[in-house]
């Protein structure tokens, strides 16, 4: 069926719920898309979830240009979104938008940062040089330093205005959509009422245009998970118990079999 782009992203606010999930991979962003997510996230999550990384503070360029090349040989229907690392597109604004196209010269056809009024001219550049910007308040991992840990937002009526003034500052700026991570559902509900964008929630309630998780939460991969995400599957168990028989059998020379191996022509010969 037809590409998805980011005029149909926004178009589906008040109209269709919007479904994306995080990948980062040619293998797992063919699955994905083929369930029918809207919006694939390469999302800096990788480093944690895929490289054992302690948070997503390492995560580099270098990194995500390979995950986001991989995810983007598959093709995929759905917006293809590739999240830029901590350090990419702070410092300067050259900076932010020369590595933000460096993500669409890999495949991704929109990036996403984190942040929010402050991050108004680095994502106005960053449109202006053509490039679709999705926006990241609430809970922002790349932040936990400063935050003081992955803590709920958006409780303390101090934060909440905050949160609101974010999201408008960064839709002015010119994001096409708003993830909002932690945040109290309500807070999320007036976010999603304030702005004409969709808001893409993860932990931040039901009450939004769209919602989003980490792709080995919900298969049932990662070794600790937040308490917001829902596991549809149990991967970890799978793939245990089908490595363990495969130990099984190669110990005990029931792998290979016959039907796994060939015979050479003398052989085949003698045993006519
Ligand atoms: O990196 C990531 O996976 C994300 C999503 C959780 C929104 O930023
Ligand atoms: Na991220």
């Amino acid at each position: 069926s037809k590409k998805v782009t980011v005029r149909d992203i926004i178009k589906k606010k008040g109209a269709e719920k919007i479904a994306a999930i995080t990948a980062y991979d040619y293998t797992t962003t063919k699955i994905v898309d083929q369930a029918g997510v809207d919006i694939i996230l390469v999302g800096d999550s990788v480093g944690m979830v895929v490289h054992g990384l302690p948070s997503t503070i390492p995560v580099s360029m270098e990194m995500m240009l390979l995950h986001v090349e991989s995810a983007a040989r598959a093709k995929p229907r759905a917006l293809l979104v590739g999240d830029m690392p901590f350090l990419s597109y702070e410092a300067s604004v050259e900076d932010a938008v020369y590595n933000a196209g460096l993500m669409l010269k890999k495949g991704a056809e929109a990036v996403k940062i984190e942040g929010g009024a402050e991050m108004a001219d680095v994502i106005k550049a960053m449109v202006k040089a053509g490039i679709p910007v999705m926006g990241h308040i609430g809970l922002t991992p790349q932040r936990y330093l400063l935050l003081g840990g992955y803590k709920r937002r958006g409780v303390k009526a101090s934060e909440v205005e905050k949160i609101v003034e974010d999201a408008k500052e960064i839709e002015k700026a010119g994001v096409f959509a708003i993830v909002i991570e932690f945040t109290a559902a309500d807070v999320a509900a007036e976010v999603t009422k304030q702005v004409s964008v969709p808001t893409i929630c993860i932990g931040s309630g039901w009450m939004c245009d769209g919602q989003i998780l980490v792709l080995h939460d919900v298969l049932g991969l990662s070794e600790s998970t937040p308490p917001f995400a829902k596991k549809y599957a149990d991967l970890r168990g799978a793939i245990l118990s089908a490595v363990s028989e495969y130990v099984r059998e190669v110990k005990a020379g029931l792998f290979p079999g016959k039907e796994h191996s060939f015979f050479s022509d003398a052989y085949n010969r003698g045993s006519e």
